[in-house]
């Protein structure tokens, strides 16, 4: 049976701020290249639409990492599913993700990735769900929507894999 969801951001809402997150990142990465590292799968819808809206010079590459334990509930402990194509060094990295919730996949990750000498690594997320944080250490550079704590999908995120390519954010209502 269809799940009933309820819309939390329209579509529209969703493109307008992007439209300024993006403005902002053209702004801060003025006469610099930059590096975006999409992390599968649920970025991938917000890292198309954001990059469209670059106008500085941006290479694009990818990265599959999942948590241990079900898609809910972030264990912590992150294996890397598939890696980066290119090396980071020297290069201006900006990661972008669907969500950071407890911020153990991020915390992780930013770790990992620091140890290839990249000129500097910022954060760019769809959604924040800043109650949900356990890792205090991982700082959001840029975000588009602080949210309560729901589970949400749509625009990459799923259910169960389900989900992922409604154009807007909803909630599952049970
Ligand atoms: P963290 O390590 O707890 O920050 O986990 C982040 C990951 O958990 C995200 O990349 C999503 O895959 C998943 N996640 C967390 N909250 C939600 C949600 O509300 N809907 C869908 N996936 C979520
Ligand atoms: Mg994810």
């Amino acid at each position: 049976m269809a799940d009933n969801i309820r819309v939390l951001l329209s579509e529209e809402e969703v493109n307008h701020k992007i439209n300024e997150i993006a403005a902002q990142i053209n702004r801060d990465y003025e006469g610099k290249d930059l590096h975006l590292i999409c992390i599968l799968k649920g970025g991938v819808f917000f890292a198309c639409e954001l990059a469209k809206r670059l106008t500085v010079p941006v290479s694009l590459d990818f990265m599959s990492v999942s948590s241990y334990g079900d898609d809910s509930k972030s264990s912590g402990v992150v294996r890397i599913i598939k890696d980066l194509d290119e090396p980071l060094e020297g290069r201006n990295v900006l990661i972008v993700e669907d969500i950071i919730d407890s911020g153990r996949t991020l915390a992780y990750l930013i770790e990992v990735l620091k140890q290839r000498h990249p000129a500097g690594i910022r954060l760019c997320t769809l959604l924040d769900k800043p109650e949900r944080r356990v890792k205090k250490q991982v700082k959001v550079d840029y975000t588009c929507f602080s949210i309560p704590d729901e589970f949400v999908v749509g625009y990459g995120l799923d259910y169960a894999q389900k989900y992922r390519n409604l154009p807007y954010i909803g909630v599952i209502e049970l």
